[in-house]
């Protein structure tokens, strides 16, 4: 996605205590960044943060993470979660946010983070065959998220693409995850509690039904030679192209 340059962005993300610098260094150790062992959800690809600076803010009892790898979208993303936060005249406690490629996300997380779900809002469905294994629902990402996220655990899926809806839905079964709700369209299937993201708002206005599915972490691991992940994994990291940005003066 084009977004307009904000030089603004990155000085105001290295002086906000919330977004942490080298998240890497705090891998496996996440509940201690929160002092407490609250649950810990996650978002990949925040965008703006509409959807996580609400969510955050509505439930003060479970920690949250917030993950973009564009500075422009973190500053957007702080700047929600700092009017939210004030609005509701309350201290920012249990949010963090920072910048990762999330091809690479096991760097960041480990099994020992326990993570209780992750939200994953209107990927870019990478239409082309040959670039499906950098969609964050495919196989090689489910494989990785596997790793730290808990058995039980759940993923909840948004997307406007039908394509990208068809091949996740398989992805997440052939990565051994049960999906317990599926919907071709999330504003009229009475599912409650939604929180609309940017990009949810935008495709709505414009008619398109929103598709959203649970995925729940099965205990089995699917073997390797099911789900290609050990043959993708070195063509992953080649294809990665954009780098976590860093915002601490160096
Ligand atoms: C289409 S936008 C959706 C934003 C938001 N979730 C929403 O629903 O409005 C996708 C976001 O994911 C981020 N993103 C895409 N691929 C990524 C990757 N591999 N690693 C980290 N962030 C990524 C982009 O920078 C962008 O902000």
């Amino acid at each position: 996605m084009r977004i307009r340059r904000k030089p603004w962005a990155r000085p105001e993300l290295a002086e906000w205590e919330n977004c942490i610098d080298v998240p890497a260094e705090n891998r496996g150790k996440w509940h201690s960044v929160f002092k407490n062992d609250a649950p810990l959800m996650i978002e990949l690809g925040c965008g703006k943060g509409g959807f996580m600076s609400k969510l955050a803010v509505a439930h003060p009892e479970i920690n949250f993470i917030a993950v973009d790898i564009k500075s422009e979208m973190l500053g957007l993303a702080m700047r929600n979660i700092k009017r939210e936060y004030a609005e509701a005249n309350r201290e920012i406690d249990n949010v963090y946010i920072f910048s990762q490629e999330i091809m690479l996300i096991n760097k960041v997380f480990s099994a020992e983070d326990v993570c209780d779900r992750i939200y994953i809002n209107f990927c870019n469905p990478w239409p082309k065959t040959h670039d499906h294994k950098k969609r964050l629902t495919h196989n090689n990402q489910l494989m990785q998220y596997r790793e730290f996220l808990k058995d039980g655990g759940e993923i909840r899926f948004k997307t406007d693409n039908d394509d990208l809806f068809l091949s996740s839905k398989r992805y997440f079964t052939e990565c051994g995850f049960e999906l317990t709700f599926v919907t071709e369209d999330l504003h009229n299937s009475g599912f409650e509690d939604n929180i609309m993201t940017e990009h949810e708002k935008m495709f709505s206005e414009q008619g398109i039904p929103i598709k959203f599915l649970i995925a729940k972490k099965l205990t089995i691991n699917p073997s390797e030679k099911e789900t290609n992940e050990g043959e993708n994994r070195a063509e992953k990291v080649e294809n990665v192209a954009d780098q976590p940005e860093n915002f601490a003066e160096k």
